[in-house]
């Protein structure tokens, strides 16, 4: 039986407030939750135990989960505290059903939307008699990212901190969030403290001479951690850059059949609209996620944006690279800037924002 382990307990603090009530892998990403895409893809590969690594919000998954029936089984490993990567695999492997030691389980970040062949992932490990192989990805600039560079076997040298200087981009290869460790590796990750697999695991098990293989591909591959990845992730899917079991074919937008949008408005670059929204004349949706009960009224611009559930934009307000919690006000006349988080709830009265023209007179008598 192939089985699988979700690492899904982040708090998810860089896409808050999307994440205030919501944990990450729950949030919705062209038209279904973004878990629910990887538990297509791992039953796709032939996966038929997966066990949920949840610490935040953690009644939320098996809630979100209660009437599922396909043919997965699927067991909650849930921490009290935040036991780090590391941590939350060794926890979550108590319930796995295997008992070989050699047994290779298959490990996911909750956050990644990869087109990377699992099957492929797991022949490879296979293949190499691995103790683990790590999927690695290319990145156009690896500076922001930790370097795992391997040797001409795949076999990984080493695992570098961000680099600093040129110098120290020595490869472009980054880690994917996709694992398949060994079993008895696994079982020997401490189980009493919190423990990064990237900065402990990883980097103990190669200087003691284990058996760790990069699986080098260039599929698609986007970490949805913030909001702008978590939007262009979520438009990759509708347009079809990306692929999901879950997702049809190529689209300009996904909108809900329960949604209205006026005749007049643009709906593009892979946005989603969701249940019950209402899009207004002449508004333009671009790259964007307009979640359920949300009203954007005339010539509104939503760019590269999320508008949280409930929320309503004013018209003729701009929006670029911006987050608007849940039941949140824009009234009428705002441009918001790139890289705003509005908190849930927020009312912005109409022009309170301006970037550009003339500032209106003022309001008040002095
Ligand atoms: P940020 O707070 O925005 O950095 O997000 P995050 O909390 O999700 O952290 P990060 O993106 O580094 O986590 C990568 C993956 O590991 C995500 O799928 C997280 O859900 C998961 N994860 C991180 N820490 C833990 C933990 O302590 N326990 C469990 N079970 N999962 C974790």
């Amino acid at each position: 039986m192939q089985e699988a382990i979700i690492l899904v307990g982040g708090k998810g603090t860089r896409l808050r407030p999307l994440t205030n009530h919501t944990p990450k892998p729950l949030l919705n990403v062209a038209g279904s939750s973004f878990i629910r895409h990887q538990i297509a893809k791992l039953t796709d590969a032939g996966v038929e135990h997966v066990v949920f690594a949840t610490s935040y919000l953690a009644d939320l998954f098996e809630e979100e989960f209660k009437d599922f029936s396909q043919d997965l089984e699927i067991s909650y490993a849930v921490e009290e505290i935040p036991l780090g990567t590391g941590g939350a695999i060794r926890n979550a492997a108590r319930l796995l059903r295997g008992t070989s030691a050699d047994a290779p389980v298959l490990i996911l970040n909750g956050d990644i939307l990869s087109g990377v062949d699992l099957r492929a992932v797991l022949r490879h490990h296979q293949a190499r008699v691995a103790d683990v192989t790590l999927h690695l990805t290319r990145v156009p600039d690896p500076r922001a990212f930790g370097l795992v560079p391997t040797d001409e076997a795949g076999r990984v040298l080493s695992f570098l901190e961000k680099p600093k200087t040129p110098e120290e981009c020595v490869t472009d290869q980054i880690n994917a969030g996709c694992y398949v460790f060994r079993r008895s590796v696994l079982d020997a990750i401490p189980a009493d403290r919190e423990v990064s697999v990237e900065q402990e695991t990883f980097p103990q098990l190669v200087a003691g001479g284990g058996r760790v293989f990069g699986h080098v591909t260039d599929d698609y591959w986007r970490d949805l951690g913030t909001p702008l990845a978590f939007v262009h992730g979520s438009a990759d899917l509708v347009t079809g850059r990306a692929t999901s079991p879950l997702v049809g074919p190529p689209a300009v937008a996904l909108i809900h059949p329960t949604a209205t949008v006026d005749a007049t408005a643009r709906v593009t670059g892979g946005s989603t609209i969701g249940p019950h929204a209402v899009i207004g004349p002449r508004v333009v949706v671009d790259r964007s996620i307009v979640g359920a009960n949300v009203t954007v009224a005339e010539a509104a611009q939503i760019h590269e944006s999320v508008v949280d559930h409930d929320s309503s934009i004013g018209s003729e307000s701009f929006l670029r690279e911006v987050v608007v919690g849940c039941h949140s006000h824009v009234g009428a006349q705002n441009e918001l800037p790139a890289q705003l988080r509005l908190a849930c709830g927020i009312r912005i009265p109409s022009l309170g924002v301006r970037m550009s023209g003339t500032a209106t007179a003022c309001l008040t008598a002095h």
